[in-house]
C-alpha cells in the first residue's frame, strides 16, 4: 500500500496555542484525512518541543522541574487538537525517552564519522538572556533582544560541519523543484545559499549555562542545541511512534509543513544533517505565511492574539477550519478578522453549501417521504463532474493548494444549486408527467451531496459526517472511500434522516453578540442564573506575584507582574490596602482571559480576584501552596 507521512513543527511547549499553531496543524490534518480517503497508509505527526532555556527558566520561576512544567503545558495542545478534530496518529514530545535515545545515537554516529568536531567558540554573550550573539547581530554593541550590555566569551563547543554540504544542498534543491515550496521561498533559500559561504553549526551548550537538554553522548559536560534535538523528531518518531512500523519504513517524510520563520532551520540545518547521515531528504518542505489580525501583527502586548478555543466556541470548528484555507492562498500571508470569517460563513457555507443540503433533504421529505427514489435516468453531466473532482483535488493537494481544492469542490456545489434551479422540482411535482423526472432529479441531487460530503471531509469532518448520516451512510467515510467512489453509491430505498442546519446564517445581531463575548465584556442578564458553560468561559488561574509597584498619580492602582504560567502585567486597584512589598511572592487568583485594558495608561492583561470595599480589600488566595498557572475550577 502506498504510504504518506506528514508532519507539523513541534511547538514550543511554553506557548499558549494560537491561530498560527492551528493553521499548520489543520493543514497537515487535511492532507492526512485526504490521503486516508484515497487509500494510503498515513502517518500524521505533531508534538511539542520541550527542551531549552525558555522552558528551564519558566519552570524555575514556577518552582517546578522542567518536566513537570512541560507536563502541565502540553495539555493545552492536546486539548486544542481534540477540539479542532485533528486526526494525528501520534504526538511526540522531545522529552520522550525513546526520542532522547535516537538523538544520542545520531549524535554519536555523526561524531564517529567526523561530522561533529570540538572547537573554540567566540561570541558575545548576554547574561540575562543567557544567549550568544554574533558581532553582526549586536545593535550598538548591545544585545539586540533586550538592549543590555553583552560580554565577549570564548569557550569550547561542538560544531556540526554544515559548511561541507553547501554545494550538495544547492544541487539538491535545483534537481528537485518540489523540495521547497512555494517557489518564492525556494528562491529565497537559494539566494541565501548562493550569496555567502555557509558556516558550521554550533550544536552544543555547556551545562554550566543550560542543563535542560539532551546530554552529548561523547561529552557529558554539554547538552545539545535545541534545534538539533527538535528536528530529529521527524525521524525518531518513525522508530517508536509510527503505525505499523515493523512493516512500513516511514522515512523520508512526504511533507514537512512549517511557517516561513522556521524555513531556514528546516531547509538548511535539517537537510544537511540528513546528508551527513546519508539519509534520504524529505520530499517536500512547505513554508506557509503568517496571519495578522485586523491588519496588525498578532502579539500578546497588543492583546489581539486570536484564541482558537474561543473561535471554535463561537463559530464552530468546521467554519474555522474552512475559513483558514479558503480565505488565503497557502504560502502567502493572510489577515484574520471576525468580519471576514462571518462573511465566509454566510456566503460559502450557509448560503451555498448549507442551503443546498437542506433544500435537497427537504424536497426528498416532501416528495418522497424521505426515502431515496429510484432514478429513471442518469444525469451524465453532473455525474462526470462529481466523479472528476477527486482527481483535481488530488493534484492541488499534492502542492498544498488548499484554496484551489476548495474551488473544485465548490464548482460541484454551484452546479447542483444551478441544476435545482433549472429543473424546478417544485414544478415537476405539480404535474403527473413530471413524476418520473422528479425521481431522477431528487436522486441526482442527493447523490451529488453524498459526493460533496466526502470531498469536504478533509476540510470539515464534522459537517461531512452530519450529511452522510442524514443520507443514512455515516459508516462509509471510514473506508478508503475515495478510491472507489462511483456514481450510484446511494441506494434507492434508503431512509433519510433529519438534520439540523449545517451552518446557520449569522445575523448582524448574533455577530455583535459573539464579538461581545469574544471581547469578554460582561453583560448583566435579567436572569440571575448563568449556565455552567458561561462560567467555564472565565479562565481563572493561580498566579504568583513576581513584582509590584505603585502607579504614579494613583493611590489605589498597583502595577503587578504575575506569573500565571506566563508573565502578565496586571493593574490592580488594591493599593489602599496592600503595599507593593507585601504582595511580592503572594499567590493570587487571576482572570486570565479578560480583554486587556489600559488603566492610567498602563495595560492590564488580566484581573485579580479580591473582595471588600475600596478601602479595605482582601485578595483571594489559595489555601494551599499551588504552582502558578494551575486552573481554578
Ligand atoms: N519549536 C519550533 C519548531 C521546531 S520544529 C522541529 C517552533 N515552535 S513554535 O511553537 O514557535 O512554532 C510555531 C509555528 O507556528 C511555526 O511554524 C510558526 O511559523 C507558526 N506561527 C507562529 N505565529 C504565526 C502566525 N501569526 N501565523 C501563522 N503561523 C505562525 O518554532
Amino acid at each position: 500500500m502506498e504510504r504518506f507521512y506528514v508532519t507539523t513543527p513541534i511547538y514550543y511547549v511554553n506557548d499558549t496555542p494560537h491561530i498560527g499553531h492551528v493553521y499548520t496543524t489543520v493543514a497537515a490534518d487535511i492532507l492526512a484525512r485526504f490521503n486516508r480517503l484515497v487509500g494510503k497508509s498515513v502517518f500524521f505527526l505533531t508534538g511539542t518541543d520541550e527542551h531549552g532555556q525558555k522552558v528551564q527558566k519558566a519552570a524555575q520561576e514556577r518552582g517546578l522541574s522542567p518536566k513537570e512544567h512541560a507536563d502541565i503545558m502540553v495539555q493545552n495542545f492536546r486539548t486544542l487538537w481534540k477540539k479542532m478534530n485533528i486526526s494525528n496518529d501520534a504526538f511526540i514530545r522531545t522529552t520522550d525517552k525513546e526520542h532522547i535515545e535516537v538523538v544520542q545515537e545520531i549524535l554519536q554516529r555523526l561524531y564517529d564519522k567526523g561530522e561533529i568536531v570540538k572547537r573554540p567558540y567566540k561570541g558575545w554573550y548576554c547574561t540575562p538572556d543567557e544567549r550568544f550573539w554574533t558581532e553582526k547581530e549586536l545593535v550598538d554593541g548591545r544585545c539586540p533582544d533586550c538592549g543590555r550590555p553583552v560580554e565577549e566569551i570564548e569557550e569550547d563547543n561542538y560544531f556540526f560541519l554544515m559548511s561541507k554540504y553547501q554545494d550538495a544542498l544547492i544541487s539538491h534543491i535545483e534537481r528537485h523543484p518540489q523540495y521547497i515550496l512555494p517557489e518564492t521561498r525556494r528562491n529565497e533559500v537559494m539566494g541565501f545559499l548562493k550569496s555567502r559561504p555557509l558556516g558550521d553549526l554550533c550544536i552544543s551548550r555547556p551545562k554550566k549555562r543550560l542543563t535542560w537538554g539532551i546530554t552529548l553522548p561523547f561529552d557529558d559536560e554539554y547538552v545539545t542545541y535545541v534545534w538539533f534535538d527538535a528536528l530529529l523528531n521527524y525521524y525518531s518518531a518513525t522508530k517508536y511512534l509510527a503505525p505499523d512500523r515493523g512493516e512500513i519504513s516511514w522515512w523520508p517524510a512526504d511533507h514537512h509543513i512549517v511557517g516561513k520563520d522556521i524555513l531556514t532551520t528546516h531547509a538548511v540545518y535539517w537537510s544537511t544533517m540528513l546528508m551527513a547521515l546519508d539519509m534520504p531528504l524529505p520530499k517536500n518542505i512547505f513554508a506557509h505565511g503568517w496571519w495578522t489580525v485586523d491588519g496588525r501583527k498578532m502579539s500578546k502586548s497588543l492583546g489581539n492574539v486570536v484564541d482558537p478555543f474561543e473561535v471554535v466556541e463561537n463559530y464552530g470548528v468546521d467554519s474555522f477550519r474552512y475559513f483558514l484555507f479558503r480565505e488565503v492562498t497557502f504560502g502567502l500571508d493572510g489577515d484574520f478578522s471576525f468580519n471576514a470569517l462571518v462573511n465566509r460563513i454566510n456566503s460559502d457555507l450557509a448560503n451555498d453549501l448549507g442551503n443546498l443540503v437542506s433544500r435537497c433533504l427537504a424536497m426528498a421529505r416532501k416528495y418522497f417521504d424521505s426515502v431515496v427514489p429510484e432514478p429513471t435516468l442518469t444525469e451524465e453531466e453532473i455525474k462526470s463532474l462529481a466523479e472528476s473532482v477527486v482527481d483535481r483535488m488530488k493534484r492541488h493537494l499534492e502542492t498544498l493548494s488548499f484554496q484551489r481544492a476548495l474551488d473544485e469542490i465548490w464548482t460541484l456545489v454551484g452546479a447542483l444549486n444551478k441544476y435545482i434551479d433549472t429543473k424546478q422540482p417544485w414544478s415537476l411535482a405539480k404535474s403527473p408527467e413530471g413524476s418520473s423526472e422528479l425521481k431522477s432529479v431528487i436522486y441526482t441531487v442527493l447523490e451529488g451531496i453524498r459526493f460533496l460530503s466526502i470531498y469536504i471531509y478533509p476540510f470539515m469532518p464534522e459537517s461531512a459526517v452530519k450529511i452522510l448520516s442524514a443520507l443514512g451512510m455515516e459508516d462509509s467515510i471510514n473506508e478508503p472511500v475515495l478510491k472507489e467512489t462511483k456514481w450510484g453509491g446511494l441506494r434507492p430505498g434508503t431512509k433519510l434522516k433529519r438534520m439540523e442546519a449545517l451552518f446557520p446564517r449569522i445575523t448582524k445581531e448574533q455577530k455583535k453578540e459573539k464579538e461581545k463575548s469574544a471581547d469578554k465584556e460582561e453583560t448583566v442578564s435579567e436572569d440571575s442564573y448563568i449556565r455552567i458553560d458561561d462560567f467555564a468561559k472565565v479562565d481563572l488561574r493561580i498566579g504568583k506575584v513576581l513584582e509590584a509597584e505603585r502607579i504614579k498619580g494613583s493611590n489605589k492602582l498597583l502595577r503587578l507582574i504575575v506569573d500565571i504560567g506566563e508573565k502578565r502585567q496586571i493593574v490592580a486597584g488594591i493599593g489602599k490596602t496592600y503595599s507593593p512589598e507585601e504582595l511580592v511572592g503572594k499567590l493570587v487568583v487571576v482572570v486570565s482571559n479578560l480583554k486587556p485594558a489600559k488603566l492610567m495608561g498602563v495595560e492590564s492583561q488580566g484581573m485579580l480576584l479580591a473582595a471588600g470595599t475600596d478601602n479595605e480589600i482582601a485578595i483571594i488566595s489559595p489555601e494551599k501552596d499551588l504552582p502558578a498557572g494551575v486552573r481554578v475550577r
